[in-house]
């Protein structure tokens, strides 16, 4: 640092003479620069044969002709002429024989602005001449960081003069700073009609610089993007700084010369009952007033100036809106519209003809489908969940007791899927009734109750009656309780019965078209789910019917163990047929007596075997075992 200090000292080194025949020559700084509050010291150097006799120092504030002096130095004695220097100003002398050069240094403690002056260092030797040098001491401090202010409200572009975009402000710089205003990082400078660019500077009372400065532009739609800052260069000791803002962005408002309608969801087909968005934009800044029509008439409430919502969509909803815009920016132009078509598609229920449902057998029907749709639509026809046709019409032809159904039109939007409607339609053939059921349940061996069911299609659906009568006593039986249950394509009758003796059931089914009976005789036995095999049925009003197949009742049960006996009888009979061929071998062989209990139990099991060969029924056989006073209707 020294040695810096000094080679500085020699660089700068300017000698005056203020005497021609003074023996003393002193060399100073052309410039001290220090910071505000920081320590100045000012060196001043002189050349003589002896050690100087008196020193002065004066200080000559900028631009005054006085110089006033501050401090002597006589021998040893020393004294400070400026108060304001008191505590805070040192001076050292020392004299270098060999050399013949004293240096004296000056140093001022917590430098003010009031120190920025020029110093003056005079030298007498022994005879009083003298010799003066100066330095100007500078004092500098850095300004605070600049603070931007834009303007806050929109700048039109359509303003005729400059107007303001932005401030910036620097505080207690010293000396005054510059500012310079950027846009986009190129400067800018004051320019006729377009830039504007105003300063101003106050000094504090303590000295300090603070600069303010304005800009103002005609701004252009472009400056909406555009960034603006300040930058503030300044002057330390030594150096050139630089120091920038943040930039700022400002509001540009401009008029709107084109509105955009646009829809969301967007590229979407509307169906009724969907929300509908429509959004207009200028694009202008700020945005202008919208009002919204649809076809021509009447003004429409728009949620937010720039959009309308449409709830829950009708058909009448489609058509044209227009959307028309008002800027205050330019009142006197026409109204800047655009227009937009919006079709909100239907889809209404569907509607199947003809009305009547009901078919005689062979029959033709002709079923048509219609949905009105503004949208193409895909039909088709289904039975019981299984497809017919992708036809609108569906033909019946000669139509059959299977033909009756549950018929189901569904028709979909091509273009919607999720527009799908379904129509279902009972289609009823007339049809004489038909028992296809007739079960007996088991029998509760409390009350002796047995439940019978009968179950008769046709169309329309028969009623069912009963007939019952005691079979010894051939007087009719009541029934406890009846229960008919319709189940759309036939009915159930459901009957319970106290059965004390055999009897016979005659279900009757009737409509229209006639009358079908079915018979069962029933055994009042306690096993149960035994129903007698013997049936009968009978027609009555319509002759050529024949009692169907399907009426005979199934006895799944009674079969499976029918199976199991004959099985056992086979088994039985086998084993005896072979006791029989062993009591023969040892009857031939001698060595049985032919004894009159063998041959009786032969025949007798031969007997049995008869009985089961002439066609009298196992269960039957079995009954005369169980029921011992009961008779088979055959014997
Ligand atoms: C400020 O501007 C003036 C005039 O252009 C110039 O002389 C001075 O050096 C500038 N100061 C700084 C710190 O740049
Ligand atoms: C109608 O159907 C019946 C039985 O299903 C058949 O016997 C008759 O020939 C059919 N008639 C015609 C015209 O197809
Ligand atoms: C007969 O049917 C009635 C009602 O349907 C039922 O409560 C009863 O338990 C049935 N009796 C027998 C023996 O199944
Ligand atoms: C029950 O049906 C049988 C056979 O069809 C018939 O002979 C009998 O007369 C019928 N009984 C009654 C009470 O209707």
């Amino acid at each position: 640092m020294g040695i810096r200090y000094i080679s500085l000292i020699l660089a700068g080194l300017h000698v005056l003479t203020c005497t021609t025949w003074a023996s003393v020559e002193v060399s100073m700084e052309d410039r001290v620069e220090v910071s505000l509050n920081s320590q100045a010291k000012i060196s001043c150097l002189y050349s003589l044969y002896e050690k100087a006799m008196r020193i002065t120092w004066s200080k000559k504030l900028p631009g005054k002709e006085q110089s006033k002096k501050i401090f002597q130095i006589e021998g040893v004695y020393e004294r400070i002429d400026d108060k304001s220097y008191m505590g805070r100003l040192n001076v050292t002398h020392s004299y270098d024989v060999n050399e013949s050069r004293g240096s004296i240094i000056l140093t001022i403690d917590r430098v003010t602005l009031n120190d920025e002056a020029e110093f003056i260092c005079t030298v007498y030797d022994l005879s009083k001449d003298y010799s003066e040098g100066h330095t100007l001491l500078q004092v500098f401090n850095p300004p605070s960081f600049p603070v931007i202010v834009g303007t806050h409200s929109g700048i039109s572009v359509t303003e005729e003069k400059p107007s303001k975009v932005a401030d910036c402000k620097v505080d207690n710089g010293y000396p005054k700073p510059n500012i310079t205003w950027y846009k986009n990082n190129f400067p800018l400078h004051s320019a006729a009609g377009d830039v504007e660019i105003s300063e101003k500077e106050t000094k504090n009372p303590s000295g300090l610089f603070t600069v303010e400065s304005e800009l103002l532009l005609k701004v252009v739609r472009e400056d909406e993007d555009v960034k603006f800052y300040c930058e503030v260069n300044y002057f330390l000791p030594g150096e050139k700084r630089m120091t920038e803002s943040d930039p700022i962005n400002i509001t540009v408002h401009y008029p709107t010369t084109h509105v955009t309608m646009s829809i969301n969801p967007p590229e979407k087909l509307f169906k009724e009952g969907d929300t509908v968005e429509i959004r207009c934009k200028g694009n202008g800044n700020p945005q202008p007033i919208f009002t919204f029509m649809h076809n021509n008439k009447g003004l429409l409430e728009s949620s937010d100036n720039d959009f309308l919502i449409l709830d829950d969509v009708k058909r009448s909803d489609s058509g044209t809106y227009v959307c028309q815009a008002f800027d205050i920016q330019t009142p006197d132009i026409e109204d800047i519209e655009d227009s937009i078509n919006i079709t909100v598609h239907y889809f209404d229920e569907i509607v199947v003809t003809p009305k009547e449902r009901v078919l005689d057998q062979g029959d033709d029907l002709t079923l048509t489908c219609n949905a009105l749709s503004s949208l193409p639509t895909y039909k088709a026809w289904y039975k019981d969940e299984i497809q017919l046709g992708e036809e609108q019409v569906l033909h019946i032809h000669n139509a059959s007791l299977d033909t009756a159904g549950m018929y189901t039109c569904e028709v979909t939007v091509v273009d919607l899927p999720e527009l799908s409607k379904r129509k279902s339609l009972q289609i009823n053939v007339r049809e004489k009734p038909e028992i296809t059921e007739i079960t007996v349940g088991p029998k509760d061996m409390d009350d002796n109750s047995v439940n019978l069911t009968c179950y008769a299609q046709g169309f329309p659906i028969p009623t069912i009656s009963w007939d019952l009568y005691d079979l010894r006593t051939d007087q009719p039986l009541n029934e406890t309780s009846v229960e008919n249950q319709n189940t759309g394509e036939g009915i159930f009758s459901v009957i319970s019965v106290i059965a004390t003796s055999d009897f016979t059931a005659n279900c009757s089914a009737s409509n229209d078209l006639g009358t079908t009976t079915v018979s069962r005789d029933v055994t009042a036995r306690p096993s149960s789910t035994t129903i007698l095999p013997s049936t009968t049925a009978t027609e009555t009003s319509v002759p050529e019917s024949t009692v169907p197949e399907s009426s005979v009742p199934k006895k799944p049960h009674q079969q499976g163990g029918s199976g199991v006996i004959i099985a056992v009888i086979i088994i039985c009979l086998l084993l005896l047929a072979i006791l029989g061929s062993f009591l023969y071998f040892l009857y031939k062989k001698g060595r049985l007596p032919c004894g009159r209990s063998g041959t009786q139990d032969f025949t007798k099991e031969n007997a049995s075997k008869d009985d089961v060969k002439s066609g009298k029924s196992e269960e039957a056989v079995l009954l005369q075992g169980v029921n011992g006073d009961k008779k088979s209707p055959t014997e």
